[in-house]
């Protein structure tokens, strides 16, 4: 076991030496200095246990000593017991007051030094215990709030996708009848009559419409989902080549793609459409100065532990085996105030037109109905990487072709 190190500092030969017997013999290792400057380096070295500190010394004296130990963060923890000569309270009180946790009287009975020394230790052990209690709480308080931020988001989310989808639903009933009655139209207005080219007009604006209503649900996962056990790679490489013509030149790619991934369950339609919104985002967060877009698929596994995300937007994996597809850029990156609020449906940065706030709002609902996880670091100036954490189908599900979790 571990000595505690306990440092006398007295300028009396007599004093010194019964002191270190007795401590030594009870077991501590024990550090002489006869002056406080040698003691203050000591203290810098060694880091003692507990100081016993004489009042009366050549150079610096005990209470200037002690002064300087206590001004320092790095010293004002370690107990100091004051050793006086003098029976004056003047002195006890003075000693008391610059931070010393007791005094000792001279002639020095060794029984009381031994038991002050071990109360001091004790209570030392007992301060330095709750101190780390109290930074575990800390660190749990932080974690709760943190938690509760995202519950805070999820029911917001939830309580958004509600609402769209149901005005989704009614405005997808309305357009049926709209595209329905034009048909028909359609049917009676011959090709000559000019009516015709505007109920073809109607006819495209409604095809428009329900585009967007598909999106809106997509986002509060009304769409009916048939994830079925899947390789993700292939819908990785297929959405790239899809988008390569589109990526300007001055975005370099990366592609981190492995020879086999474990399968997960996934709608590659779905998984399309995350990706796309993705690259989307990152090639926009290149537009002024260009730079890298990597895209790497991996087999992961995620511990108990929990991750503390600064987004509050984001969900946290479960514990077990995943894939994980992250997607990088080095790009403007994303300040904290705005990462807070990216997965909500409309909000956007960009320009009136430029965009419409909804491709991660779309990501989150497609995640979150995969049973994935989302993962983001991003640093203003450097970039951002969004990571997902796909769930594997696990073998025995994989061969019966049961979609279980779903
Ligand atoms: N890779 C990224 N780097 C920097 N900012 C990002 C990144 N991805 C998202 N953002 C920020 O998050 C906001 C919301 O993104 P989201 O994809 O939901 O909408 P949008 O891109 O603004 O519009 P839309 O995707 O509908 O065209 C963006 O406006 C942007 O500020
Ligand atoms: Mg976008």
């Amino acid at each position: 076991m571990d000595q505690d190190v306990i440092l006398i500092v007295d300028d009396t030969p007599a004093n010194l030496s019964v002191l270190f017997d007795t401590l030594e013999t009870a077991g501590f290792r024990v550090l002489v200095n006869t002056n406080g400057e040698s003691a203050l380096e000591t203290v810098k070295e060694a880091r003692p246990e507990i100081i016993l500190l004489d009042i009366m010394m050549p150079g610096i004296d005990g209470f200037e000593t002690c002064r300087i130990l206590q001004a320092s963060p790095e010293s004002k923890d370690i107990p100091v017991i004051f050793m006086t000569a003098l029976t004056d309270t003047v002195d006890e009180v003075r000693g008391l007051a610059l931070g010393a946790v007791d005094y000792i009287t001279k002639p020095i009975r060794v029984e009381t030094v031994l038991a002050r020394v071990n109360l001091h230790l004790s209570l030392r052990k007992l301060q330095k215990e709750l101190e780390e209690k109290n930074r575990q709480l800390k660190a749990e308080i932080a974690e709760n709030e943190h938690l509760q931020s995202q519950l805070r988001q999820v029911h917001k989310m939830k309580a958004i996708g509600t609402m769209t989808g149901g005005i989704a639903h009614e405005f997808n009933n309305i357009l049926g009848i709209i595209l329905g009655n034009t048909d028909i139209a359609m049917d009676d207005v011959p090709e000559w009559n000019p009516a015709r080219f505007n109920l073809e007009e109607i006819r495209t604006a409604c095809f428009r419409a329900k585009n967007v209503i598909r999106q809106l649900m997509y986002l509060c996962q009304k769409t009916e989902l048939m994830p079925k056990p899947i390789n993700i790679i292939p819908i990785v490489k297929g959405s790239m080549e899809l988008l390569q013509a589109a990526i300007p030149s001055s975005v370099s790619i990366r592609l981190n793609l492995p020879e086999a991934a474990d399968r997960i369950y996934g709608n590659p339609s779905q998984l399309h459409q995350v990706m796309v919104n993705l690259y989307n985002n990152a090639v926009q967060a290149m537009e002024e100065k260009g730079g890298v877009l990597e895209v790497s698929v991996e087999n992961c596994y995620i511990g108990e532990d929990r991750r503390v995300d600064k987004c509050s937007g984001c969900i946290e994996p479960d514990a077990g085996e995943h894939v994980c597809l992250s997607v990088s850029d080095s790009g403007q990156g994303i300040a904290p105030d705005i990462l807070e609020r990216i997965f909500e449906p409309y909000f956007t940065t960009r320009r009136i037109g430029e965009g419409s706030g909804l491709g991660l709002a779309i990501v989150y609902g497609i995640i979150r109905n995969h049973g994935a996880g989302i993962r983001i670091s991003s640093e203003p100036g450097k970039g951002s990487c969004f990571r997902l954490y796909f769930p594997v189908v696990h073998k025995k599900e994989d061969d019966s072709g049961e979609n279980t979790k779903f």
